[in-house]
């Protein structure tokens, strides 16, 4: 990349003048929730920023916006020692207890005339934030209170985390504290994305955060869409404000993300109105919350409260009941998933959990039911976090009459009667029958959801193995018109698009290809990975299992899966009807031309008006962007037409930028593209 400048010198001033302005935009984006410019100028900057950078590798710094990305992996983490211990907080369960916390601290300061902030309390982890002369110089987790791990790299790369404060008037060295959480959706995604691969599922989104913000590669911290609330000073040399309500105004005039639902009130009645309030309206937030911090307002008095162990009597957390019930587990069920795991969920009395009626909850695996030893006919306590999916907690043992089942796995199939199997060292058991129904419905209906096939919703896969139509996924391409007609409900038209949408899905990708093959532990990301690599189908089906797991990113275990996939006959039969067909086996690597949206990639859903989806492809391609088929965390932009498909809720979930038709047409316009 050329960066247009040949002295250092002027390079320098550029770097800083473009720094400041990105910062700015990060700063309205990501903080204030307002930015000012498109996504295509501020890429433009941060462009023109790297390519000056790259020239003039010395003029690089440790907080430039650039080294956000977290690139370089971080060393082991090592220990910061705070200077003021962090501390936890008392908990009150009802309004009585803050009563009691409220008449002890009037006794210890002799007055009662205080003012209350409340704030949300945000179910993340908390850190701190050091900085010196306005920069960013230090991250760490709370670890025991005095001693945390240095994680500096790793907040770097949460873009609400400022690198320079705005404004002046800052102590030369201080320190902020916050919670970092994962925002809901991020979390649904990121757990989607882990059972597509075979990984673990995180409990809930703190969990999530917890072993997000504490990767070894800050890349993969980045890619977690971690957010921030920061909500205190730990120290500072020099002058702060002298309440803490304006100490938080403080702080969001310097430019950190200060939660906008705190509130401040004279009286106690008052903090209980607002936690009531809050209560309903939890669930209306993006993050998970679990209860209220009640802060005096009056610095003055901290210090005079004091502490009992590591709990401020200036403060208290007033946690919201939990949304856990109990209800009877009636029975286990099994789902066959689309990679044949045998996926137990719990059947029970449907109970009410935090406003939603929930009749069944997941129980991930065998062992995870023998561990926590839950059994059918059990009382148990079940537990919604927010927005995701009800789980069982575990038993409630006192409640046991003795006729309570211990659960094994079924041997064979529920649906189809084939011998279960369990690979070592696997948590997941599989049906061992390729053509089970079960597995092949599921298996359709990935197929032609991650190909775009487009009209063949579960309905018509089930209504299509029913008839004996299709057995597997390489029937799709047999399917003649004639066939399809003589269905119920299917026109002479329907029946025509469906073929239309079945011939066009024959020239998607490698990458997209293997994600619909159904291999387990393989989902959207690895498989291109593995198409990039490879190049052709044939290329990976032949590869020896070493091989495959010497590629970037992928592990032993998703190494050995898709070896072994390729070894099965019943699975090859399904390629070779699929190569056949027509359909494409190669990764197609389009020409890279530079262009202004050279490093962006591209994801395009639903029907355009103004031109086909090749043609949009073309276009971006054109300015130097690559056009992906699915959506995975690298993808800039995912552009969507009208009944967008399932890649939009997957784009909002992952945070993606999502441009309509017209925000698209207007973007490639403005590079000059007449469309
Ligand atoms: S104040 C002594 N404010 O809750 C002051 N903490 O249970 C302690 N937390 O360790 C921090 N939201 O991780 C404060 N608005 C908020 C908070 C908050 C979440 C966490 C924090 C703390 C824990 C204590």
């Amino acid at each position: 990349m050329s960066c247009g400048i040949e002295h250092v010198q002027e390079a320098q001033v550029r770097a800083e003048e473009l720094r400041s302005q990105v910062n700015y935009h990060d700063y309205l984006y990501y903080v204030k929730n307002a930015p000012e410019v498109s996504d295509a100028e501020y890429d433009e900057l941060m462009r023109r920023l790297r390519a000056i950078e790259e020239h003039y590798p010395e003029l690089i710094t440790a907080d430039s916006p650039t080294q956000r990305v977290g690139e370089r992996a971080s060393e082991a983490f090592g220990v910061v020692e705070h200077r003021e211990p962090m501390l936890s907080l008392a908990n009150a369960f009802k309004f009585g207890d803050l009563q009691a916390w409220q008449q002890r601290a009037a006794r210890l300061a002799g007055t009662d005339r205080f003012r209350y902030v409340c704030e949300p309390k945000i179910d993340g982890l908390a850190m701190a934030l050091m900085y010196e002369n306005g920069r960013y110089v230090q991250g760490a987790t709370r670890g025991d209170g005095l001693r945390g791990e240095n994680i500096t790299e790793n907040l770097r790369t949460i873009r609400s985390i400022p690198m320079q404060l705005r404004g002046s008037g800052f102590p030369e060295r201080f320190e902020v504290r916050g919670e970092v959480y994962m925002p809901k959706a991020a979390f649904e995604a990121l757990n989607l994305e882990q059972s597509e691969r075979g990984e673990p599922l995180f409990a809930n989104p703190r969990n999530a955060a917890a072993g997000s913000v504490r990767q070894r590669d800050p890349a993969i911290t980045a890619a977690r869409k971690l957010d921030v609330w920061v909500y205190q000073v730990g120290w500072a040399d020099g002058e702060v404000p002298q309440t803490h309500w304006e100490t938080l105004q403080w702080l969001s005039a310097l430019g950190f993300r200060v939660n906008p639902e705190i509130a401040r009130f004279d009286d106690l009645e008052d903090v209980q109105r607002f936690y009531r309030q809050w209560e309903e309206r939890r669930h209306s937030l993006d993050y998970e919350i679990d209860g209220m911090v009640v802060k005096i307002d009056d610095k003055s008095h901290w210090d005079e409260l004091g502490y009992v162990g590591r709990e401020p009597r200036w403060a208290i957390a007033y946690k919201f009941p939990p949304v856990q019930a109990t209800t009877t587990l009636k029975k286990i069920a099994i789902n066959v998933g689309r990679t044949g795991s045998l996926n137990p969920f719990a059947v029970l009395e449907p109970v009410q959990v935090g406003g939603v009626i929930v009749k069944q909850a997941t129980l991930h695996n065998e062992e995870d039911i023998r561990r926590k030893d839950i059994r059918e006919g059990d009382t148990v306590i079940v537990q919604r976090a927010g927005d995701v999916i009800p789980q069982v907690v575990g038993p409630v043992v006192s409640r046991r009459r003795g006729k309570e089942r211990r659960y094994r796995l079924p041997k064979r199939c529920p649906v189809c009667g084939s011998e279960v199997v369990r690979p070592e060292g696997e948590a997941m058991a599989y049906c061992s029958n390729i053509s089970c129904p079960a597995q092949m419905f599921r298996w359709i209906g990935h197929f032609a959801g991650v190909m775009e096939i487009e009209g063949l919703g579960e309905q018509w896969v089930a209504n299509l193995l029913e008839k004996g139509l299709i057995k597997d996924p390489g029937d799709i391409y047999r399917l003649t018109k004639d066939q399809l007609v003589a269905l119920e409900r299917m026109g002479e038209k329907s029946a025509g698009k469906l073929l239309a949408n079945v011939e066009a899905s024959k020239g998607r990708n490698l990458g997209t290809l293997l994600f619909a093959l159904g291999i387990r532990h393989v989902g959207g990301e690895v498989a291109n990975l593995l198409a990039n690599h490879f190049g052709t189908l044939d290329a990976l089906a032949t590869a020896e299992q070493e091989e495959i797991g010497q590629v970037e990113g992928i592990g032993p275990k998703i190494a050995e899966s898709v070896h072994a996939y390729f070894r099965d006959a019943g699975k090859a039969a399904i390629i070779e009807k699929l190569r056949a067909a027509g359909v494409n086996m190669e990764q197609r690597r389009a020409k890279r031309v530079e262009g202004p949206l050279t490093g962006q990639t591209f994801v395009f859903t639903g029907t355009l008006a103004s031109m086909p989806r090749s043609k949009a492809e073309a276009v971006v391609r054109g300015l130097g962007a690559d056009a992906a088929d699915s959506v995975t965390r690298k993808v800039t932009y995912v552009v969507a037409g009208a009944d967008p498909g399932s890649k939009l809720a997957k784009a909002e979930g992952y945070g993606i930028a999502v441009l309509d038709e017209d925000g698209f047409l207007a973007m490639v316009r403005e590079h000059g593209v007449d469309v």
